[in-house]
C-alpha cells in the first residue's frame, strides 16, 4: 500500500458522494451526493467552503458543458446551464412515476456524447444498462447490467472501459470515436484473480494511460497498467470510496469522493471522515476531462 498522505478537502458526511469532475476551464471540482440530490462546486484557489445547489431529485453522475453542466438525474438527462433554465434532453426510460433504476455514473466522450448507465433499483438484478446520448437520443449500448460503473476511455480514444460492479471484474470494449460504436467487449481487470477487496467502482484515466479506480468497500484507490497491472493501490480512511478524478492547476491532484451509506452506527463511529471529499498527490498528470455537445 503507498504511503502518500491522503488530506480532508471537505467534511461534508455524504450519503453517496460521486462524480468528480474538474473543469480546466472554469478551474472548479464539481461533484454530487446522488442520494440527497445535490451538485457541489468549488474552487480550491478561492479556499472556502463548496457551493451546494439541491436538484429535487437523486443526481447519479454530472458532466461538463461550454456553459454549465449536463446532469443524469434520476428520471431524466439535464442540461443545467450556468446561468438559465434547466433544459430536459432525454427521458430515463428505465424511469417511470417517481420509481425504478436511477442514473448512475457516466462521463463524456472525446467527441462530445454522454455516456451513462443505469443501477437496479434493488441493486442486485441485471436490469439496467448503458446508455449514449448523441443529439437529444439515447441508444442502449450494453444491457443485462446491475450496476453500470466505472466508465472511462484511454488516451487515444481506442479503448472505452467499464464495469458492472457487482461481477467484481472491469472490461474493456474496443471503441469507435467516430460513430461511437463499441466492438466485443473483454476482461480486463478481475478483482478475484487479483484478490483485492470491494467492487470496483468510479474511475478515472491518466496521462500514461492507466486507469485509477475506487474499489467500493474495499477502502482503496488502485491504479492499473494498461495491461491490467496492479500498480499502487492508495488506502482511504473509510470503506467505500465511490470515484476519482484530476483536478488541480497541473491536473496532479486527485480527488476522491466517498460515502456513508452503508455504514451501520458503530462504522460511522469508526469511520468518522466517512462522507468526504478527499485528495492525495498524484505521481502522475490527469487527462482533461471531456465537454459534452449533446
Ligand atoms: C452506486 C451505489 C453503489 C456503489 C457500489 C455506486 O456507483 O451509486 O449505489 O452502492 O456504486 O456498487
Ligand atoms: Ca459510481
Amino acid at each position: 500500500m503507498s504511503k502518500v498522505r491522503i488530506e480532508v478537502v471537505h467534511d461534508l458526511s455524504m450519503s453517496l458522494g460521486e462524480s468528480p469532475v474538474w473543469s480546466v476551464a472554469r478551474r472548479t471540482l464539481y461533484w454530487v451526493d446522488i442520494n440527497r440530490g445535490a451538485i457541489y462546486a468549488w474552487r480550491p484557489q478561492d479556499g472556502g467552503a463548496p457551493t451546494r445547489t439541491e436538484l429535487g431529485e437523486q443526481v447519479g453522475c454530472i458532466a461538463l458543458e461550454d456553459t454549465g453542466l449536463v446532469a443524469a438525474a434520476a428520471s431524466g438527462i439535464l442540461r443545467l446551464p450556468e446561468n438559465g433554465e434547466a433544459e430536459r434532453l432525454a427521458d430515463n426510460p428505465e424511469w417511470q412515476k417517481g420509481r425504478g433504476n436511477r442514473f448512475n455514473d457516466g462521463r463524456c466522450d472525446s467527441a462530445g456524447r454522454l455516456w451513462v448507465g443505469t443501477i437496479d433499483a434493488d441493486e442486485t438484478s441485471p436490469t439496467a444498462a448503458l446508455y449514449r446520448l448523441d443529439e437529444e437520443e439515447l441508444t442502449p449500448c450494453l444491457t443485462d447490467i446491475a450496476i453500470s460503473n466505472g466508465l472511462a476511455f484511454s488516451p487515444d480514444g481506442r479503448w472505452l472501459y467499464h464495469t458492472d460492479s457487482l461481477s467484481r471484474r472491469i472490461l474493456r470494449y474496443p471503441f469507435d470515436l467516430a460513430s461511437g460504436t463499441l466492438g466485443e467487449g473483454r476482461t480486463w481487470v478481475d478483482l478475484d484473480a487479483l484478490e483485492l477487496p470491494g467492487v470496483p467502482d468510479g474511475a478515472a484515466v491518466d496521462s500514461e494511460g492507466c486507469y485509477w479506480s475506487a474499489l467500493y468497500d474495499g477502502g482503496r484507490i488502485v491504479r492499473f497498467s494498461p495491461d491490467g497491472d496492479l500498480m499502487a493501490e492508495y488506502e482511504v480512511p473509510c470503506p467505500h470510496p465511490t470515484m476519482v478524478a484530476f483536478g488541480g492547476a497541473d491536473l496532479r491532484t486527485l480527488y476522491i469522493t466517498t460515502a456513508t451509506q452503508h455504514l451501520d452506527a458503530e462504522g460511522k463511529r469508526r469511520w468518522p471522515l466517512a462522507g468526504s471529499l478527499f485528495s492525495l498527490p498524484a505521481p502522475v498528470a490527469g487527462l482533461r476531462e471531456s465537454v459534452c455537445r449533446a
